[in-house]
């Protein structure tokens, strides 16, 4: 089984205000995009790693992943969907593919073979958590409008897992007809193709806002005691 990896890591990290893209800040000393990568380095299916970054921060991408054989740097878009898409294009020979957030840099291993076997059979799954706060529908003068039940409101996660001839077509598609999703399982929905979900993980956290950074020490401390990462 041949499993590409596309880490987008192309954004500009407004939400954290930070003086430099959130994938660059450094976490036990090394970069949070660095942490992503080694996320994938050990799996003995994951053949390529494709990590897309912005032109402006090309020179610095390339720079974190000199070290690394197997990964190649491509450049972007404006938004996550067009740097994914620039990923996807840049695989060479994988079947399956796991699209990840460089800013998730605390995926398990675990979680990442489960989603490798589980991939195989259904052609597409993500990591999933049940939402723990009530979840309102707000119009835009703030008024609350509806209350989804909490049962099936589930917070998604990355890596998503494709069979890399699928979502390459939806994300093709998706650019024709000009439509913009959040994730990437969303552009399968949009096909009408079943998305599966597996146990995603509370820790698998996204830096997003500063908060996020407290946690993100927190998380890494515990993780040094049980390994090095
Ligand atoms: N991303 C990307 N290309 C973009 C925008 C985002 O590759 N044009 C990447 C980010 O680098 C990040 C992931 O997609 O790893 C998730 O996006 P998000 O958390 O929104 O990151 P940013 O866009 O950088 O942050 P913000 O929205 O706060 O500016
Ligand atoms: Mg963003």
């Amino acid at each position: 089984m041949k499993v590409g990896i596309v880490i987008a890591a192309a954004g500009q990290g407004k939400r954290m205000g930070a003086r430099i893209p959130k994938q660059f800040i450094e976490l036990k000393g090394k970069p949070v995009l660095y942490h992503s990568i080694c996320l994938f380095k050990e799996h003995p299916f994951i053949q390529e790693i494709v990590v897309v970054t912005s032109k402006e921060d090309m020179a610095q991408t390339k720079e974190i992943v000199k070290d690394f054989a197997y990964v190649t740097v491509v450049e972007g878009g404006k938004e996550r969907q067009e740097s994914v898409l620039c990923g996807l294009k840049a695989l060479q020979n994988s079947e399956f593919v796991l699209i990840h957030d460089a800013a998730r840099p605390f995926a398990t291993q675990d979680l990442i073979n489960r989603l490798i076997a589980r991939v195989a059979e259904t052609g597409a799954v993500i990591p999933a958590v049940p939402v723990k706060d009530t979840i309102k529908v707000v119009n835009e003068k703030r008024e609350v409008q509806s209350t989804p039940p909490r049962q099936s409101l589930w917070a998604v996660q990355t890596p998503q897992a494709f069979r890399l001839s699928t979502i390459l077509e939806a994300h093709h598609w998706a650019k024709e007809q000009q439509f913009l999703g959040t994730d990437d399982a969303t552009l399968l929905e949009a096909k009408g193709i079943t998305v599966h979900i597996m146990d995603g993980e509370y820790s698998n956290i996204k830096l997003t806002t500063p908060e996020d950074l407290q946690v993100a020490e927190k998380i890494i401390e515990k993780k040094g005691g049980e390994k090095d990462v």
